[in-house]
């Protein structure tokens, strides 16, 4: 039965955008609205599963009955996975992080200067790649791949990179796809599988993709 397809089983799910900041009133950010991962936290919960939802700054309501955890940057969020990723079943990183931030946040207002400005900017941590090496026996690990160009090739090389079980590859250039949009047109990336969605909702397309989820575990437990 639907609601009870992930009774028992621990989700965590990371949404929205990091901020990065570059001064006390400034920061550097994506156009991440979060909807994907809430809606894929909101289908987790409503098919019987336990639901911790690490989050950047969105304008979104938490889902009911989901475990929030706030963050801000990529190391909060890196932080924030590292406490909860080892007794989870199920890792599904919808996050947009930054890959960089600024390498000096300064104490104080940056002042206007001169014509140019320049920043100099430090690589974050790639959690997902984190979560992929010290992957227990029994988890499986999904992760999203939002290109312009070259998006199979990139998310196929992704799944393999960061040793995930599946990846959900979207184009930005595609109508209903992408940030902002309540619908979404996908790509499913498994090791030997590729299958492209037809248009539909966030919420429809988050239980798709547990589906899927639900597969691997059944095909881990065959193994
Ligand atoms: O390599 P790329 O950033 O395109 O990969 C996207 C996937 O990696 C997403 O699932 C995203 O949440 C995750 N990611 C991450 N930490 C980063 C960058 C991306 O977990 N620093």
């Amino acid at each position: 039965q639907e609601e009870n397809l992930l009774k028992g089983k621990k989700v965590l799910v990371t949404a929205g955008p990091t901020q990065e900041a570059l001064d006390p009133v400034r920061f550097i950010t994506n156009h991440s609205s979060g909807k994907m991962g809430y809606e894929i936290a909101r289908a987790a919960r409503n098919m019987g599963a336990d639901v911790t939802l690490i989050s950047g700054p969105v304008a979104l309501d938490a889902p009911a009955d989901v475990h929030m955890i706030p963050i801000i940057s990529a190391n909060d969020m890196f932080t924030a996975v590292k406490e909860n990723y080892k007794d989870m079943d199920i890792i599904i990183k919808a996050a947009a992080v930054g890959d960089y931030r600024p390498q000096i946040i300064a104490e104080n207002k940056i002042k206007k200067q001169g014509d140019t400005l320049e920043i100099k900017f430090v690589k974050n941590p790639d959690i997902l790649a984190y979560l992929g090496e010290h992957k227990k026996e029994h988890q499986v690990i999904c992760g999203f791949a939002m290109e312009t160009q070259n998006l199979i090739e990139n998310a196929k090389e992704k799944l393999m990179k960061k040793n995930c079980d599946m990846i959900i590859a979207n184009n930005l250039k595609v109508e209903g796809a992408g940030f902002q949009t309540d619908t979404n047109v996908a790509t499913i990336i498994k090791k030997d599988t590729i299958e492209t969605l037809d248009k539909m909702s966030k919420y429809d397309l988050g239980k798709t993709i547990l589906h899927h989820i639900c597969d691997i575990m059944d095909e881990k437990k065959g193994a």
